[in-house]
């Protein structure tokens, strides 16, 4: 149903999966062969990934979500890190990192060459700064009983989609301390998720929102303030209040997206964020890194990008939410329609997968891989309120 106050105008909606074809076809016209080449040379790189993966796979971390505690922790000077004197903090400064929560999610490679220092002793620091976050009872220790992951898995939070029928796909909304990944073809309402959860995210936690900001990292151009004005009108919720909530940016290449990755912990303190939306992951990669012998590269970017994003979602307890494109679009002939792109990198570090189609006016997400999640799917439309349940009447005509 499309509402006649809609600001977000067929033709943006048009010009936007003009610009998403186009630059699939554009893929595709580069050469059939470059596409052949790239699927041969992506099952090349995953056995990589997966060697690149175990690396990554640092110490599980796991916060308290009591946000006093991460306030507290907030105060933890650098300078508190054991090994660390005054002229490394200054240099770690120098680079970016402000606190131990940002040097304890920094990946080893990317600090070595930030600070000129060898790996070793980035690596060291690193994980200086992640024993004195344990120490202070905010990862978990090394081995902890299943009763106290528990207890620890139920104060998280979860923060509601906008349909209570979407919502129960995630057993009661898309949590925190989790990636959360959203793929599917254009149009099948990935991105009016993530504009409808900008709304609900502020929202109190009674009503199923994090009471808090929203970051929203924008790499496609899609992102329209004004469906977050008709979508916070529709629920009732105060437009100038919900619009001043959310921060976008608007990120133009992949270093820039690297960049913002990197510096996000210090942005969900600015904008007390407790949800961060990436839409979409892999579209600046994917166009920058299309040439060949490009892929691996590409791959170890994405991947570096997912786990800190992950290991974000867990140290400051918050929702993240990426996007991702499928492999191919209806007029290629190329790569499966239901399959994710980015091959294993962004699905092994995402907790949750989630697999969008259209079916008429209304869509279908299905759960595709969860550690716990049931295999199920459900029904969900989008109308003036963003994501919204459907008419039941309309349903059984419909289908
Ligand atoms: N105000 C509105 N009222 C009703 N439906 C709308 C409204 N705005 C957008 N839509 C629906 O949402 C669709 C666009 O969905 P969305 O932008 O989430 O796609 P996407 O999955 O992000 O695609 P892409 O891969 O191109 O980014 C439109 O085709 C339209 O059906
Ligand atoms: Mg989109």
């Amino acid at each position: 149903m499309r509402n006649k106050k809609s600001t977000y105008s067929t033709s943006d909606i048009e010009q936007s999966k003009k610009s998403n074809s186009e630059n699939i076809a554009d893929d595709s016209a580069d050469d059939i062969v470059d596409k052949e080449e790239e699927s041969l040379e992506l099952e090349k790189v995953e056995e990589k990934e997966n060697t690149v993966m175990d690396n990554n796979t640092e110490t599980s971390l796991t916060t308290l979500s009591e946000q006093s505690q991460i306030n507290d922790l907030t105060n933890l000077e650098i300078q508190d890190i054991e090994g660390i004197g005054p002229t490394t903090a200054k240099k770690l400064r120098e680079a970016g990192i402000f606190s131990v929560m940002d040097l304890a999610v920094a990946a080893v490679e990317d600090l070595a060459v930030d600070i000129n220092a060898s790996k070793e002793s980035a690596a060291s620091f690193i994980m200086a700064a992640q024993k004195l976050l344990r120490e202070s009872d905010v990862l978990e220790k090394e081995f902890i009983t299943a009763d106290t992951a528990l207890k620890k898995r139920r104060s998280l939070l979860r923060c509601s989609t906008g349909s209570s029928m979407l919502d129960d796909l995630f057993l009661g909304g898309i949590e925190t301390q989790a990636v959360t990944e959203l793929y599917g073809e254009f149009g099948s309402g990935k991105s009016q998720i993530c504009h409808t959860m900008c709304i609900t995210a502020g929202q109190p936690v009674e009503s199923g929102g994090l009471n808090s900001g929203i970051i929203y990292i924008d790499t496609e151009g899609t992102f329209r303030p004004e469906r977050l004005e008709q979508i916070s009108s529709s629920r009732n919720v105060d437009p100038v209040r919900a619009l001043q909530n959310v921060a976008v940016c608007k990120v133009y290449n992949s270093a820039h997206l690297e960049l913002i990755v990197k510096n996000l912990g210090k942005y969900i303190d600015d904008y007390k964020a407790k949800l961060v939306v990436v839409d979409s992951i892999i579209s600046l990669h994917r166009a920058e890194f299309s040439g060949r012998g490009t892929l691996a590269d590409r791959q170890q970017r994405l991947n570096s990008i997912m786990h800190k994003l992950l290991r974000i979602s867990e140290i400051y307890n918050v929702a993240i939410i990426v996007t991702n494109q499928v492999q191919s679009a209806p007029d290629t002939f190329f790569g499966d329609p239901t399959k994710p792109t980015g091959g294993n990198v962004i699905g092994h570090a995402s907790t949750y997968r989630v697999y969008l189609r259209k079916s008429g006016e209304n869509r279908i997400a299905k759960m595709i891989d969860s550690p716990y999640h049931p295999y199920s799917e459900v029904r969900f439309t989008i109308n003036e309120k963003g994501t919204d349940n459907l008419d039941e009447g309309k349903k059984s005509k419909k289908e």
